[in-house]
């Protein structure tokens, strides 16, 4: 039976369908609201609005549910690889042996960029922040390879863009760090692994090789698919809304590291990590940054706490506590920061101000530990989010062009002057 919503406005009841998600979520379609009453809705931070439908991503947040495809993180980050979680989200269904062979051949194919790159690079100072290198690299891909600017070409041709970036990414983000370091860039070696190549890339130099470490590329595989895709968090509705455009493949996904760079959003993991250390400066006192953080008056936040969809705790980041444990007792390492973070987490689950909102720790709070257990270095934190997260988005803006969606284009309540008569320069008072 069709449900519908009904709105009394201007002395008449007008009628909205609600429509049904396959989790039993419901929504009302409000696509006839302005022609039948000259209204609009108005959701800052669209936290009450679902900008699309779409079949990748499952969250319950009151429960603490992430699933892709219907398949929970659970399952995926202890039985999968990244490559194949990153062909499921992509094409819908996990490959079999054979699917995700090609899928691996085709990428190991094209980890090579062009060596015009490395001109762009010299471009940079050191001191440049890789997530603002590795924006202007991905965009910069629309220049080796121009056919990527029409994304309404053959299913062949897009789908050899999107190996393209799957496969180069780990590239340019290695690339942007040895910028960073001033180090000679290391180039992908395609008898390793995806994760084995990329640290391989991060970590080779010309004195030595990059001694590859099971615990620690175990670790990324892992950290990678936990932040493989997330349904319309802000970036992934970057790269939807800039590819609504018509713009290229590349240019939505540079715009989503843009995005994701925010420390609201990505960067919270660096955040979390320079909170942190600043704590323990500060004596450890946990307590004074928890007041701080409730202090209305004050700007300080508890990086790493809180999530727009999560009111409960975030099923990534009990994954990856326990991961950090295990990580860093494998390599032997006592890293006083994670103490300070599990009683930061301890304090504040009983803190009723924590309660009452809903304020659990989320995806960041502890992967930068592990980050920098396995030697990435902290302005290179979001870059890893940015690696982890790059199939979700090219799942998202796939999804979004197959479904043929429209340009997105929010209204707005104007709210400034109304009509007034021009003044002369020489009659204007202030
Ligand atoms: C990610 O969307 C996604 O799915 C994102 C992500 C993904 O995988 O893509 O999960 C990745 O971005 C995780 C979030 C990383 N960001 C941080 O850790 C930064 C710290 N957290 C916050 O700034 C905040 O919690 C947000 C941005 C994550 C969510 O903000 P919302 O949903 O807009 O909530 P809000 O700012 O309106 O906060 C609600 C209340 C407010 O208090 P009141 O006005 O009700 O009194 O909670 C308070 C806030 O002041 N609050 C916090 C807090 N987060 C929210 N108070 C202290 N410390 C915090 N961290």
């Amino acid at each position: 039976m069709d449900e519908n919503i009904e709105i009394s406005f201007g002395g008449r009841l007008h009628k909205f369908p609600i429509i049904n998600g396959t989790e039993g979520e419901k929504a009302i379609d409000i696509s006839s609201l302005r022609k039948k009453t000259g209204l609009i809705t108005i959701d800052t931070g669209f936290k009450n609005t679902g900008s699309t439908k779409s079949s990748i991503t499952f969250l319950n947040g009151e429960k603490g549910i992430l699933r892709h495809r219907g398949y929970s993180i659970d399952d995926l980050t202890n039985k999968s690889t990244f490559l194949e979680v990153a062909y499921l989200l992509i094409y819908g269904e996990l490959p079999n042996l054979s699917k995700l062979k090609t899928f691996k051949d085709n990428i190991t194919l094209h980890t090579l960029v062009h060596e015009d790159v490395k001109g762009i690079l010299d471009g940079f100072p050191s001191k440049a922040h890789p997530m603002g290198v590795l924006s202007s690299l991905v965009s910069s891909l629309t220049a080796f390879y121009p056919k990527s600017l029409d994304p309404n070409r053959s299913v062949e041709e897009i789908n050899g863009t999107i190996i393209r970036i799957i496969a180069k990414l780990p590239t340019l983000a290695a690339w942007a760090f040895k910028n960073r370091m001033r180090q000679p860039l290391v180039y992908p070696n395609n008898n390793l692994d995806y994760c084995s190549n990329f640290l391989n890339m991060m970590f080779s130099l010309p004195t030595h090789d990059y001694k590859i470490n099971k615990i620690v590329s175990n670790a990324l595989e892992k950290l990678l698919i936990l932040h493989i895709d997330h349904e319309q968090n802000c970036s992934a509705s970057t790269v939807r809304i800039v590819g609504s455009s018509h713009a290229s493949l590349y240019a939505s996904i540079s715009a989503g590291i843009a995005a994701l760079w925010g420390p609201l959003h990505g960067g919270a993991n660096q955040a979390v990590i320079e909170m942190l250390e600043e704590i323990k400066k500060d004596n450890c006192n946990v307590k004074k940054y928890i007041d701080k953080a409730k202090d209305k008056s004050d700007q300080f936040r508890l990086m790493g706490f809180g999530h727009r969809v999560y009111k409960n705790f975030d099923p990534r980041a009990r994954i990856i506590k326990d991961a950090a444990e295990e990580v860093l007792n494998s390599l032997g390492i006592n890293d006083p920061v994670l103490d300070i973070a599990k009683k930061i987490e301890k304090i504040a689950l009983t803190d009723q101000y924590f309660i009452e909102r809903g304020l659990y720790p989320n995806v960041d709070f502890y992967s930068g530990i592990i980050y920098r257990a396995i030697g990435i270095p902290t302005d290179m934190f979001t870059v890893m989010f940015a690696l982890g997260r790059l199939p979700g988005w090219v799942a998202q803006w796939k999804e979004m062009r197959e479904n043929n969606e429209p340009i997105g284009r929010p209204r707005q309540l104007y709210t400034g002057n109304i009509s007034r008569k021009y003044v002369p320069i020489n009659e204007r008072k202030n």
